[in-house]
This record gives C-alpha cells, sequence and structure tokens, in this order.
C-alpha cells in the first residue's frame, strides 16, 4: 500500500462574536457581596458581556462562524465539518454545531459539539487538525461558544463574578506543503480532579427535577482553591513541557494566548517562560472567563491589535474543568 502523505493543517481564519450588553464589577456590587478592587486584584476582571435571558450559544457562534469564514475567505457551503466545544449547548440535544450548520448555510458541513470545559476549544482544535491532516476535511470550522450567564448563580459570589458570555471561531484548513501551521499539542485529563468544578444536574445521574432546581444543582459549583493551585502549576507546566519537547523556549513565542481564568494563573505560566507583557495575550479585563471561547475570542483581538504576522509562532493553553488542560503550537497562517 503507498504510504499516504499527511497534509498540514493550519488556522486561516479568526472571527469572535459577543453580547452588547456589558456587567460591570461596580454592578455585580448592588447584587453579590463582593467590590470592584477585590475582583479585579484576585481575578484581573473589569467587566464581562451578558446574553439577554433565551439567547442559545448558537446565535453569537454562528456570528463568530461567519467573521471566520470571511477572514479565511471561504463560503459556508465550502466547510465539510463544524466541531462546537461548549458546556452551555443551546438543548442537551440535538448538538449546537447543528443549529449553526443550519444558521451559517453550510450545506455541505457535518458536525459535532465537544464537551472540554475550558480547554474545550484545545481538544476541538487538535481534531480539526488531524481530519485536516488525514484528508478526511479539507476545511473544519471550530466555534468555541458560550452562554456562561445561563449557569451562573447570581446569588453566589464565589463564581458569579468569574465568568462571561462570547464566541470565538477559527476556520482550519490545508495550507501549502513547505509551511508550518498547527504543528504539535499536548493535552491531557485527569477526572479525579471533576469534583472540583462542575454542575451536577440536567444530566443522567441528576435529571432536572424540582428538587435540583432547588437544590441549585443547575448552576457552576467551583472549588476555587483547589481549581487554582492545579491551575497554575498545570498550564504552565504543559507550555513548558511542549514547547522544550520541539526545541523551543520562551524566546521563540510571539505570543502565549492562555486561557482566561484568571489574570494569576496567566502570570505563572508568564513567569516560568520567561515572557514579556507583549509576548502575553490579555483579554479576560474586558470579557471575564468565557470558558470554551476564551482561546479563539482573545486571538481574533490580537488579530484586530495587529499582534499576529504570518510565520510567529503562537502558543495556545488551558486549563479546565475535568480537570483538562494542554498546550498547542501553531505557526500562524492567517493573514
Ligand atoms: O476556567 C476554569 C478553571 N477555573 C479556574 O482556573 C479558577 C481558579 N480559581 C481562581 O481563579 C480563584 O480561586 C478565585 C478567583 C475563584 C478565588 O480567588 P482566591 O484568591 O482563591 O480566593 P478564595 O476563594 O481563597 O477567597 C479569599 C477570600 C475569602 O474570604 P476569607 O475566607 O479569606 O475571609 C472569600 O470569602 O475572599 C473572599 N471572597 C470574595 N470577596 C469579595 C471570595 N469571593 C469573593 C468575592 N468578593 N467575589
Amino acid at each position: 500500500m503507498a504510504a499516504r502523505t499527511l497534509l498540514t493543517a493550519g488556522i486561516t481564519g479568526v472571527g469572535m462574536s459577543y453580547p452588547d450588553r456589558i456587567l460591570t464589577n461596580h454592578d455585580l456590587e448592588k447584587m453579590v457581596e463582593t467590590n470592584h478592587q477585590w475582583i479585579v486584584e484576585r481575578t484581573g476582571i473589569n467587566e464581562r458581556r451578558i446574553a439577554e435571558k433565551g439567547t442559545g450559544a448558537s446565535v453569537h457562534g454562528a456570528k463568530a462562524a461567519i467573521q471566520a469564514l470571511e477572514h479565511a475567505g471561504i463560503r459556508p457551503d465550502q466547510v465539510d465539518q463544524i466541531i462546537v466545544p461548549t458546556v452551555t449547548p443551546d438543548m442537551v440535544f440535538p448538538a449546537t454545531a447543528c443549529l449553526i450548520q443550519d444558521m451559517i448555510g453550510a450545506q455541505n458541513a457535518w458536525g459535532y459539539d465537544l464537551e472540554g470545559a475550558c480547554s474545550g476549544f484545545l481538544f476541538a482544535l487538535q481534531n480539526a487538525r488531524a481530519q485536516v491532516e488525514s484528508g478526511a476535511a479539507r476545511r473544519v470550522l471550530v466555534v468555541g461558544t458560550e452562554v456562561m450567564s445561563a449557569i451562573l448563580n447570581w446569588e453566589d459570589r464565589n463564581t458569579c463574578i468569574l465568568f462571561g458570555d462570547g464566541a470565538g471561531a477559527v476556520v482550519v484548513e490545508a495550507i501549502e506543503a513547505e509551511k508550518v501551521g498547527i504543528f504539535d499539542a499536548l493535552l491531557h485529563v485527569d477526572g479525579s480532579g471533576a469534583k472540583y468544578l462542575y454542575q451536577t444536574a440536567g444530566g443522567s445521574r441528576v435529571p432536572a427535577s424540582a428538587e435540583s432546581v432547588a437544590a441549585k444543582q443547575h448552576f457552576v459549583h467551583q472549588e476555587g482553591r483547589e481549581v487554582f493551585k492545579f491551575a497554575v502549576k498545570g498550564m504552565a507546566k504543559v507550555t513548558q513541557d511542549v514547547l522544550e519537547r520541539n526545541g523551543l523556549n520562551g524566546k521563540d513565542v510571539k505570543l502565549l494566548v492562555p486561557h482566561q481564568a484568571n489574570i494569576r494563573i496567566i502570570e505563572a505560566t508568564q513567569r516560568r517562560l520567561d515572557l514579556s507583557d507583549d509576548q502575553v495575550m490579555i483579554t479576560i479585563d474586558r470579557f471575564g472567563n468565557t470558558t470554551a471561547a476564551s482561546i479563539p475570542m482573545a486571538l481574533r483581538v490580537a488579530c484586530d491589535e495587529g499582534r499576529l504576522q504570518q510565520g510567529d509562532l503562537v502558543a495556545l493553553s488551558a486549563f479546565g474543568a475535568g480537570f483538562t488542560w494542554g498546550s498547542i503550537l501553531v505557526r500562524w497562517t492567517a493573514s
């Protein structure tokens, strides 16, 4: 049998979309026992976007997808596959990927949702890369989209101040063989961490009931201090590990685009890799933690701010519920 030549997968378009409504820390002061200074010092968040009640994750997901397609210069009917990492799908089923497929008119695409929490975008990007490299798909749309506000307990200051709503999307497609695109991924899960960050109800173990609602089991629950300890070590180490196994170090990185959960977690990775502030993408101040959407949203902001040129080395890193964590290295190929 003839050996199969692997194609090269690259990111060729990035888009994002988020709700108009801004919720500031000062607004939160009126809702729970908190204050602007605590939130900024402990998390780095100033404000976040909140969707109108009843807005499904597909709404901003579809808008982000269309912007990403325009950036890549391809039509919706040229998309072969849509992968939607999210913890806040419109419904338990059908998949939000199906809804987005219909909304954007991607009539030749199949697709599915992927649940990797805050690392979901990286997991989906790795799948997209594998599909393109193998020749199974030519163009894959990855759409991280979240309406975290729908699953927050607005009386719990431990969690409600942290999250925001929004969507980011990328197009992954085959690029010229001599170029380098998405070139390495180091991804992990450790389910022993499941007890620290979860939404108990709405799945098969605790279906929705009057009791589950009364017990607030449909909301995010987080043991923040525990998650913080693992996240601070995990994100820094996995980023260093993937760079090292490619003979690279912090000096080679043009931009670290980390999941935006806490400025102190990001700074720990920055210190470990000895990166300057210019080498680190921060959007948590304006969007809070948008779970699976945070990395593609930050990529779009980086494009808009002119911080990425073709050939730049970009390190994408995340840590989240599961536990899930990982880092992907990309040579930038979008214009
Ligand atoms: O994205 C998925 C992965 N998630 C993460 O990576 C999140 C990881 N965890 C964190 O980012 C941090 O643990 C939090 C931001 C969630 C919390 O920060 P912390 O520095 O770990 O605070 P803490 O939970 O240890 O609480 C410190 C103090 C407590 O008061 P006492 O016991 O010291 O008197 C809390 O009651 O801060 C208090 N506190 C608050 N005060 C004002 C907790 N939340 C608030 C609040 N406003 N919103």
